[in-house]
């Protein structure tokens, strides 16, 4: 049933001026034509994350904020429309044939390791490496740093 609630999100998510707006007093020109590579849907997971931690956080660890913003960013490299993304959602289920899969099919590659994908984007872009330490490991687990913490429940939320 969870899975049905994201895919219905997923197809419905818009970004609105509101959230142009902000993107623009938080972001440079560069950080925003790369952010503006990412699917509509992704862009609403990822404007969410970044809003759950300023609702729940507060603005003032900026590094928490951009990381929120990109931490999908690898994203880019193989852009998923919302049914392949349910196709590579549901073979997580299925690690050993996915594992298999990704050697073979780009955008499954691309999905998997996102996070390494996400690093060497922000680190393309400048962001500092606290920034880049959040991205890499946003989906380790047991975890120990806060920020890295805060992130993954972001994420988790939205
Ligand atoms: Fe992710
Ligand atoms: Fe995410």
């Amino acid at each position: 049933m969870k899975r049905v609630k994201q895919y219905l999100k997923a197809i419905k998510s818009r970004v609105f001026e509101e959230d142009y707006k902000f993107l623009l007093k938080i972001l440079n020109e560069k950080e925003l034509e790369y952010f503006n590579r990412l699917p509509e849907f992704e862009k609403r997971h990822a404007l969410d994350t970044c809003y759950y931690i300023i609702e729940k956080y507060g603005v003032e660890d900026e590094d928490l904020i951009k990381a929120a913003l990109f931490h999908d960013i690898g994203k880019i490299k193989a852009p998923l429309t919302v049914h392949k993304k349910v196709l590579a959602v549901v073979l997580e289920r299925f690690p050993f044939i996915a594992m298999h899969l990704k050697k073979y099919v780009w955008f499954l590659k691309v999905y998997y390791d996102h996070p390494k994908y996400s690093r060497d984007i922000c680190r393309e872009m400048g962001c500092n490496e606290r920034v880049v330490y959040f991205v890499e490991h946003h989906h380790d687990k047991e975890v120990s740093d806060e920020g890295l913490k805060r992130l993954q429940e972001a994420d988790k939320m939205s």
